[in-house]
């Protein structure tokens, strides 16, 4: 099982992205697990779970194993709820703290080909739970100005992890996601990131697409939701090169 971490600043496109990669793994013919590990629960509402029964929090605060919820073909969802939202505070008297998901995903076994964990926006003990869990990163984008910069947290916070916890740790891609090739102001992010990156961005940019927040809203992925829009053919492509990678 190869577990994926998607992790990037507030509002860039993590969400979005862990539901049409899940998504997008599971049409290539993967069995996938997604994980929501924001308390906003965004994810899980996207996948139509509201006030799931059993959510994450009562894995992290009392020890529950991890509820999985099937939601389609070769899809399963981990739940999250608001109830996570105190857990950081929860959990930071706990010893050892950083690898309580780790722990719990060792109890999954390997039953999934591919485990992707939808981060949240801050970078506190969810987040550091995520990377001491996950064997790869992918860090989402929005080309603009001085977009290294909300990057460069990310990436110290990594190498942190890399150095104490998880050596095995590799970003292995950045990606754009909002996207609009006419700005001039991308072209010049996006050779910045290049010089920044290098092979690690990725080819595939997912351009501003409205069928993509309109799916989430109608709980489908955009495969389903408008498989003929540019949201589907970019999450494809991307999804190719991480089956590439
Ligand atoms: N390519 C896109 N084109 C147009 N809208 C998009 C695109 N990607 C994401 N969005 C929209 O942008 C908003 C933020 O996206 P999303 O929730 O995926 O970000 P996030 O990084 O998960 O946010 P948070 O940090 O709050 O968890 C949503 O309304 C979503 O529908
Ligand atoms: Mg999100």
């Amino acid at each position: 099982m190869i577990k994926i971490a998607i992790s990037g600043k507030g509002g860039v496109g993590k969400t979005t992205s862990a539901i049409n990669i899940s998504a997008g793994l599971a049409k290539q013919g993967n069995n996938v697990l997604v994980i929501d590990a924001d308390p906003q629960a965004n994810l899980t509402e996207s996948f139509g779970i509201f006030d799931p029964v059993k959510d994450m929090y009562l894995s992290f605060s009392k020890g529950d194993p991890l509820p999985i919820v099937k939601v389609k073909e070769n899809l399963s969802v981990v739940p999250n709820s608001l109830n996570f939202a105190g857990i950081e505070l929860e959990i930071a008297g706990r010893m050892p703290r950083e690898i309580i998901l780790k722990e719990f995903m060792q109890g999954i076994g390997n039953s999934y080909d591919y485990c992707v964990i939808d981060c949240p926006p801050s970078l506190g003990l969810i987040t550091l739970n995520a990377l001491v869990a996950a064997d790869e990163v992918y860090i989402p984008m929005e080309a603009e100005f001085l977009a290294y910069r909300g990057i460069d947290s990310i990436v110290g916070i990594i190498n942190l992890v890399k150095k104490h916890f998880n050596p095995g740790l590799t970003i292995k891609g950045v990606f754009f996601t909002k996207y609009n090739e006419q700005r001039v102001l991308t072209k010049e992010i996006r050779n910045q990131i290049k010089g920044y990156f290098g092979d690690n961005l990725m080819k595939t940019a997912i351009r501003v697409n409205v069928a993509l927040a309109e799916s989430q809203s109608s709980g489908k992925d955009i495969f389903e939701y408008d498989p003929a829009s540019n949201g589907a053919t970019d999450y494809m492509s991307l999804v190719k090169e991480i089956i590439k990678n």
